[in-house]
């Protein structure tokens, strides 16, 4: 008679705990990213998404076209939410928790690891998920269209460099619905593996394009790539947030020297407040609004005048906007306040 063996019992419950680790593993990842950084695509609701989210500081009209949630108990009616303002309540829960993560900041000793050497984290991140996090964000094309107009046929010598490129989600996308033969989409980050990713896309092509390493902190612009005054667009998208502030000048001068004068920055980031930096748990926390995650990465949280502090001395700031979404995952009933920023700066002609 078939007889099972002993050990056979243990041998399947962990085949079975390997597993299942497995998948809730890809599962974490893929809500996290979705959760983080894609603000249209956790608005999986039938209807298309084709209106702007977000709302200049300095306009005072209500904003048309969005999807306002005027009574509360319609919030299970849709995913999302646009312009949601909070209540003096849910603003001071968020303070008290910012003010019980910063009298908890991580111990001076730890931090040393995370200040001097940040692209071994981002380079770990990008060797473990290698492309996944590539994102063909359908929201680029309605809050920057200037990125898509470059691509019309009759757009002429465009130069655009993505800033902090990951897995080239401007990049890519941009690419893909390119008609112009004169457009060049530079790209670079700062973590090798996330560069490899790029290169290693089928998409990519060495006559439309070139990623290559470059740290936007360094004191040096990449001259062997980009020109003093070469770039019509630059695209910061989640990228000023991993640097420590003391870099953001460095960052803003790099960024000035090569853009064209009459250049556009278009920036997009995490906002003070976002749910991302109140899931902070004690302990995480390197300076005011700074944090490191899990990974060993790092993310700062900015408000619309650090935004305007940061850009508006040497640009000309023609959008500094916030874009606040309550994002409604009706399935497990859960509610999350998302603020992210996005601007849009002009380098000025001669300072
Ligand atoms: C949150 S990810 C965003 C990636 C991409 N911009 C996107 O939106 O999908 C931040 C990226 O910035 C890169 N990065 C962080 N600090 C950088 C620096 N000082 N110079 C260049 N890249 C940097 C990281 O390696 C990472 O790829």
């Amino acid at each position: 008679m078939f007889k099972v063996p002993r050990n056979s019992f243990y041998i399947l419950s962990l085949a079975y705990i390997i597993i299942i680790n497995k998948y809730s593993t890809t599962n974490m990842l893929q809500v996290t990213e979705k959760e983080d950084i894609s603000p249209s695509s956790s608005d999986n609701t039938k209807l298309k998404k084709d209106w702007s989210s977000v709302k200049d500081i300095r306009q005072e009209s209500k904003t048309f076209g969005t999807r306002l949630l005027e009574n509360k108990e319609d919030v299970w009616r849709h995913n999302a939410w646009d312009h949601v303002e909070w209540d003096e309540e849910q603003e001071e829960a968020a303070k008290q928790k910012v003010l019980l993560q910063s009298n908890n900041p991580m111990a001076l000793k730890e931090q040393q690891k995370y200040l001097k050497d940040p692209s071994e984290f981002w380079n770990t991140f990008y060797k473990h998920n290698e492309n996944k996090f590539f994102k063909d964000r359908q929201w680029l094309k309605i809050e920057f269209p200037e990125l898509h107009d470059t691509t019309n046929v009759d757009s002429g010598n465009k130069k655009i460099f993505e800033i902090g490129c990951g897995a080239g989600n401007t990049m890519f996308p941009l690419l893909s619905i390119n008609k112009n033969s004169n457009l060049f989409i530079y790209a670079c980050d700062f973590a090798e593996n996330a560069v490899q990713v790029v290169k290693n896309n089928n998409e990519y092509n060495s006559n439309y394009c070139k990623a290559f390493v470059w740290d936007l902190t360094n004191k040096h612009i990449p001259i062997e790539f980009i020109e003093p005054n070469s770039l019509d667009i630059v695209v910061l998208i989640f990228v000023m947030s991993a640097l420590c502030p003391n870099d953001w000048n460095q960052a803003v001068d790099n960024v000035y020297k090569m853009l064209k004068p009459g250049g556009l920055v278009l920036f997009r980031d995490y906002g003070r407040y976002d749910m991302v930096q109140l899931r902070f748990k004690e302990g995480r926390m390197l300076s005011d609004n700074f944090y490191v995650r899990g990974d060993g990465t790092r993310v700062y949280f900015f408000t619309s005048d650090e935004i305007e502090k940061i850009w508006g001395s040497k640009f000309s700031i023609e959008q500094n906007a916030v874009d606040r979404r309550l994002i409604v995952n009706r399935h497990r009933k859960l509610q999350m306040y998302r603020i992210w920023l996005q601007g849009k700066f002009r380098k000025l002609p001669n300072l």
